[in-house]
């Protein structure tokens, strides 16, 4: 069985619900809005995203897992950007600006100018690919909120359709063939850590997606039962890959960003262009994109 049959039929069990699945943290997590601390960048330390409560211990969880140093400084008001007062202030737990380095650089003053760049990203194609996914997970959520009709079980449909076939077989594939061996090769391990997380939320998705494949047709023709798992699934799903985008492009990818660099990073690239070359139970990823644009513009 090839690795693309291996993900496309995927029928499993549902899980039990959308909070443990999802991993159930709360905080939340932002890019680029505070002011990175010079002092911070002159020690070496690069800054990675601001975040609260759970969500900040578990991705600082990973990174120490990874070998990095990991120091969390609480966010001050001075240090907010233009625009971003809102996002900071009101109830709940603090935020904190999360650094990392690794930990021989510990010690070591540099400059975050002297960390080695890949001559190509090897995580590029992937940041842009979960843009893709997002905003299809955007539209499942809104089309799920919306009575029963036909052409909200059509577009629910091409949802499915969307997530097996692009966010899993192609995008996923990607990950799971290339990105994941490479990091391997690199010393991460595949069995616990964060590939073991990625790996195991995929297996999730694929459940949740089946759950709705499964359940669709039987909605339609009115079983509420199956409406209500329908719609389980689909509210499963969108959690699960949100949360799972989240850890891939603040941790797993900027990890893959620093390891996987030069001729390995070239040799990544070339077999992301092999993969994309084929097609995915018929379909090229062009046609797949713009499938999701359908979605997404309510086509
Ligand atoms: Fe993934
Ligand atoms: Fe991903």
């Amino acid at each position: 069985m090839s690795a693309e049959e291996r993900r496309l039929p995927v029928v499993g069990r549902h899980g039990d619900g959308p909070s443990d699945q999802n991993g159930g943290v709360g905080g939340g997590v932002g890019t680029g809005s505070t002011r990175p601390d010079p002092r911070r960048l002159s020690e070496g330390w690069v800054h990675r995203f601001v975040a609260a409560g759970a969500r900040a211990d578990e991705m600082i969880a990973l990174y120490r897992e990874l070998g990095f140093e990991v120091v969390a400084d609480p966010v001050l008001t001075h240090d907010l950007e233009d625009g971003c007062v809102v996002c900071f202030s009101g109830g709940g737990e603090p935020y904190r600006s999360i650094y990392t380095r690794k930990a021989e650089q510990a010690g070591t003053e540099r400059s975050n100018q002297e960390i080695p760049m890949a001559e190509m990203n090897p995580t590029q194609v992937l940041r842009e690919e979960h843009e893709q996914i997002l905003q299809v997970a955007g539209a499942l959520e809104e089309v799920l909120a919306e009575a029963a009709s036909d052409a909200v079980y059509d577009r629910i449909g091409k949802c499915i359709r969307f997530i097996r076939l692009f966010a899993d077989a192609c995008h996923h594939g990607k990950e799971e063939d290339l990105l994941f061996p490479a990091l391997e090769d690199e010393g991460l391990p595949h069995d616990t850590g964060p590939i073991a997380v990625m790996l195991h939320e995929h297996r999730l998705g694929r459940q949740f997606a089946s759950a709705m494949a499964e359940s669709i047709d039987a909605a339609r023709s009115g079983d509420a039962v199956a409406r209500r798992r329908l719609l389980r699934a689909g509210h499963d799903y969108v959690g699960l890959i949100r949360n799972h985008i989240l850890k891939e492009d603040n941790v797993l990818f900027n990890m893959a960003d620093q390891l996987v660099v030069g001729p390995r990073c070239k040799r990544l690239c070339a077999a992301y262009d092999e993969t994309t070359s084929h097609t995915f139970d018929g379909c090229a990823k062009r046609e797949l994109e713009e499938l999701g644009r359908e979605i997404v513009s309510g086509v």
